[in-house]
């Protein structure tokens, strides 16, 4: 047997190795004190559930769903985008529900790469950019983001590469370095694709994760984005449906076509009582509020976590968003090696930041959405095996000297 030469190409999944590490560790009685995926701990609000459970016992909902996807999602999306981003989009051309982004993501690549096409791709970042470029047969240019703000140089990127170039995949706010962007940087990418006609694509997963109002624009809401730009935004986060599957693609209407043909031959529609539950969830979060007890959640456990290691001689600072501390290793380690250390030492598991890419291969990522017990438990644990090893602060805030 000869698998796929693209199989040899896709690195390890980081999560499912991780899922692996702590059902082994698990089953040997180690008690693990779980801060690396991010799969928030409340459930969904009540009212979503009870939409759930009317439209499943609705036999129409037992047939095939549409592959457009539910009328209702989609307007209730428009209204969504109208509300939170000030953009105007047409639910019938413009709007696409998705089992999840992840999927979403795999399947736009397939649309809009052909074999050797480049794409390019933030490093750190979420693995799924680079791998649907991959199953694509296309081609990765990595971008690095480099501290302190994360962003790409697009003056950095080859003429050539950028004018090869297909697609570009940004994710602000940022999965795992956890920074924002201002809408002057949405134009800047904008300019940028604009110049290589480039597809610019916003994976805005934390778009409502936010502990400032205006730190997680969509890339929609700059003026003449939308002849070249898509945003996957998902349920899993704000909404707490990671288990759900749903999550909607919006942005350029021939853009959003393509993606469709994808889904059409891959899936076969959406669960309807899951879409009805998802439109029950955008329409629940227009009212004030509605994301500000687990926002504030998220940010006093980042705060205790920056103080934690801000009292051991880090420079951190609390993130503006997401659910995401992105924590340099400790002078004389890498993040492999901290990820090594807080495993060995404190049955803490997080997520080490080489599994985001070559980029992040110094810090690594701790997650904040557990209880408020376990993220305590975290830190006596850390703070135990600190004392106990001599742990040394990095050389420098920034990590320069590695
Ligand atoms: C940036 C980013 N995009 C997409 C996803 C996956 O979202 P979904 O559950 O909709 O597949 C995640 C999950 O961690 C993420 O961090």
């Amino acid at each position: 047997m000869k698998h796929s030469e693209k199989l040899k190409h896709l690195p390890p999944y980081l999560f499912a190795q991780l899922d692996q590490l702590i059902h082994e560790k698990s089953a040997q009685g180690q008690d693990l004190i779980v801060l690396s995926k991010s799969d928030p701990d409340r459930p969904a609000h009540p009212n979503v559930v009870v939409v759930l459970r009317e439209q499943a016992v609705e036999p129409l909902n037992h047939h095939y769903p549409d592959f457009d996807g539910l009328k209702l999602l989609r307007e209730q999306t428009a209204s969504w985008y109208q509300t939170q981003h000030g953009v105007t989009l047409d639910p019938e051309h413009e709007i696409l529900p998705l089992m999840g982004s992840k999927e979403g993501i795999v399947h736009f690549c397939q649309a809009w790469l052909d074999p050797g096409d480049i794409a390019l791709v933030p490093d750190p970042a979420f693995p799924s950019y680079r791998t649907g470029v991959i199953l694509a047969g296309g081609k990765p240019h990595l971008m690095p983001l480099r501290e302190p703000d994360y962003l790409p140089d697009f003056r950095e990127i080859p003429t050539d590469v950028a004018r090869q170039a297909k697609l570009m995949f940004l994710n602000y706010p940022n999965n795992p370095t956890a920074v924002t962007v201002s809408p002057g940087f949405w134009q800047e990418a904008l300019e940028f694709a604009r110049d290589f006609d480039i597809i610019l694509v916003n994976d805005h997963a934390y778009a409502m994760t936010k502990f400032d109002p205006d730190v997680a624009p969509s890339v929609l809401s700059v003026p003449g984005s939308r002849e070249r730009s898509l945003e996957f935004f998902t349920f899993s986060k704000a909404y707490h449906m990671a288990g759900w599957r749903l999550a909607v693609a919006v942005g350029n209407a021939e853009i959003v076509r393509g993606l469709k043909v994808i889904e059409t031959h891959v899936n076969a529609g959406i669960f309807n009582p899951i879409q009805y539950a998802g439109a029950e969830a955008l329409r629940l979060s227009t009212k004030p509020h509605f994301f500000m007890a687990e926002n504030q959640a998220y940010k006093q456990r980042l705060m205790h976590l920056v103080e934690f290691f801000n009292s051991w001689g880090w420079k951190l600072k609390v993130p503006k968003a997401t659910v995401y501390l992105w924590v340099p290793a400790p002078a004389d380690m890498d993040g492999d090696e901290f990820t090594r250390f807080l495993l060995d030492e404190g049955n803490v598991v997080v997520a080490p930041g080489s599994g985001f890419g070559e980029e992040g291969k110094n810090h690594v990522r701790f997650c904040v959405t557990y209880a408020d017990e376990t993220i305590d438990q975290a830190l006596k644990a850390m703070d135990t095996a600190f004392k106990k090893t001599g742990v040394k602060a990095p050389y420098s805030p920034h990590h320069a000297a590695r």
